[in-house]
């Protein structure tokens, strides 16, 4: 009996201890610049502050990608027959997160930092404080990567409105972030999204 008493104490202990999850505030679904000249400002900036986002301005960022938008569960983009068959992993500095949008959390996948195998030869994705890897299934049309690009979409759209830069990424190591993510097989890492707040010029 002590012996199943101390085995749950270490147990309970170890949980507490390893898990590293975020928990993100509810995003501000409201605000942000009209959807016109959002439209017509939008571009790929390749420079970024390394300054953190703070986690208000993550929750609504990864909101606009992949976050639920309604009672009946359904999300800010739409998927092939509603199967929702997207992921969307956030890259942090301390580790790699995956976004359940139904807790508003970050799950936390790995400690390792992946981020070699995503700026690879295009240094100018260090600094970027967020990337966004978007993961699905292969199936026979590309319906993934399609899923992928409105969510990127939406992300440049909330950078536009937010203030932030941001650039789409499909130079990346594929393989090794498959390996360092432990995916299935069934699993490709399709793209990237580096993100953060511009540099600030005198
Ligand atoms: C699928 C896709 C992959 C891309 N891959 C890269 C990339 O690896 N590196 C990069 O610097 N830009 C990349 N871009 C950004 C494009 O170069 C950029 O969107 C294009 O030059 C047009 O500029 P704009 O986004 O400002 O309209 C990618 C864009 C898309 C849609």
């Amino acid at each position: 009996m002590k012996k199943l008493l101390l085995a749950t104490v270490i147990s309970c202990f170890s949980l507490t201890a390893w898990s590293a999850d975020i928990v993100l505030p509810e995003a501000l679904k409201s605000g942000g610049k009209p959807l016109m000249s959002t439209l017509a400002e939008r571009r790929t900036v390749r420079e970024f502050d390394q300054k953190e986002l703070d986690k208000q301005t993550l929750s609504n960022l990864l909101w606009s990608a992949w976050g639920i938008s309604s009672v009946d569960g359904k999300r800010t983009i739409p998927t092939a027959r509603n199967m929702q068959n997207l992921d969307v992993y956030v890259v942090l500095s301390d580790g790699t997160y995956l976004y359940d949008a139904q807790q508003n959390k970050l799950q936390e996948i790995t400690k390792t930092d992946v981020r070699p195998f995503i700026v690879g030869e295009q240094k100018f994705a260090m600094n970027a404080p967020v990337h966004l890897l978007f993961v699905a299934e292969k199936d026979s049309y590309g319906s993934g990567a399609m899923h992928a690009g409105s969510a990127y979409q939406n992300v440049s759209l909330f950078c536009t409105s937010a203030g932030l830069n941001q650039v789409v990424r499909g130079m990346i190591n594929r393989d090794a972030l498959h390996q360092a993510l432990n995916l299935p097989a069934e699993k490709q890492v399709l793209i990237s999204q580096a993100i953060g707040y511009p540099v600030l010029k005198d």
